[in-house]
């Protein structure tokens, strides 16, 4: 019997992941791929939109792709590919495109607070028809699962509403994806300001903890995570955004509950002691992951032959898919 798909991505926007991508959604990826049939895509088609210098572009879309394999993603089950080596992904979010409201794409928050960053003039068109490139990654494969972090949230409704939308009125097309966000590791927060989520854009990067970081960076950032000034290590994540966080982290990493660790840590002056765990936490995942990088870095042919399997499998699903909704859409087939 074939298996129900999933499919998720990354943006190759920086030199490393961080650990909100790990653990707010690749963790889930990896567990997940045993019962899914699975797609992972490396979105550069969407780092496009930010304007990346071309060598970066190259460099980043093949380390992201290291990562999702350094991470737990077995490329023999699963697909890894790149955005850009499936040409069915832009050839959909044309025609979503012209199903989407110009203000329901207005609407959506991140280009809102993207936009609002640089200007309404230094934003592109790509960065405003982002989410039907999302879309369309989705929908071509018929996707059950999308396992994502919170802030993907938005995109992942509007993915539904334009699927209900194309079935409605061209006939059932589609499967109506479904977010898969964990409990609690859905918005991994800065550790320099933990009411703001980790971000690879944010101002501050002494807050992120970077999967390709050496251990000894990502410690000093860890012993000096913003906390506040009592002395108490409770479970309140409205008046301790920073404890929580660590704590979240902690169990996500350890399997630890929050409870365990809260009874565990409990009485005073334990932050440092805290602290102290979840740095080594971070460096049992973060040290093998990077080494397994490094040498899937150092095999860059096997890497690409890696991909291209990848794409060639991932063309197949989205090649059936396409062809489908050019013929309910009306588009006349190509002759012979
Ligand atoms: P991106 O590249 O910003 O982030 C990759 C994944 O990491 C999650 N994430 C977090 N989770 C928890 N805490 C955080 N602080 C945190 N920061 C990031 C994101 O939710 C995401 O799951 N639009 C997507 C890329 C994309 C995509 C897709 C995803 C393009 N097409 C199709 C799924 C399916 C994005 O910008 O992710």
């Amino acid at each position: 019997m074939s298996r129900p798909r999933l499919l998720s991505g990354m943006q190759p926007t920086h030199d490393s992941l961080h650990l909100g991508n790990y653990l707010g959604a690749q963790v889930n990826w990896v567990r997940m791929q045993e019962d899914f049939e699975a797609y992972f895509c490396v979105v550069d088609q969407h780092a496009l939109t930010v304007g990346p210098d071309p060598a970066d572009l190259r460099q980043r879309t093949r380390v992201t792709a290291a990562q999702y394999i350094a991470g737990g993603v077995d490329p023999q089950r699963s697909a890894v590919f790149v955005q850009s080596h499936v040409p069915e992904h832009s050839q959909l979010a044309w025609v979503l495109n012209c199903l989407a409201g110009f203000g329901e794409a207005a609407r959506m928050t991140q280009f809102k607070d993207k936009s609002a960053k640089g200007g309404q003039d230094a934003a592109t068109v790509g960065l405003f028809t982002y989410p039907m490139l999302m879309a369309a990654d989705i929908l071509l494969y018929n996707t059950e699962a999308v396992p994502v972090g919170e802030d993907q949230r938005q995109h992942l409704e509007l993915t539904r509403d334009l699927a209900q939308r194309f079935n409605a009125r061209y006939g059932d097309t589609f499967v109506v994806p479904r977010a898969h966000i964990p409990a609690e590791t859905a918005k991994v927060m800065s550790l320099a300001e933990p009411t703001a989520k980790m971000s690879k854009s944010a101002e501050n990067q002494s807050g992120n903890l970077m999967m390709l970081d050496t251990t000894k960076a990502n410690t000093k950032k860890v012993k000096s995570a913003v906390t506040d000034t009592d002395n108490d290590v409770r479970w309140d994540p409205e008046a301790k955004p920073g404890i929580a966080n660590l704590l979240r982290i902690h169990s996500a990493l350890s399997g630890e509950s929050i409870e365990a660790l809260v009874e565990r840590f409990a009485g005073e002056n334990k932050y440092g002691a805290l602290k102290g765990e979840v740095a080594e936490q971070v460096a049992v995942v973060q040290a093998p992951f990077k080494e397994r990088v490094d040498d899937l870095l150092a095999d860059p042919a096997e890497l690409d032959a890696h991909l291209a399997r990848g794409a060639e499998r991932a063309r197949e699903v989205a090649g059936a898919t396409l062809a489908r909704v050019y013929d309910a859409v009306g588009f006349v087939p190509l002759g012979r």
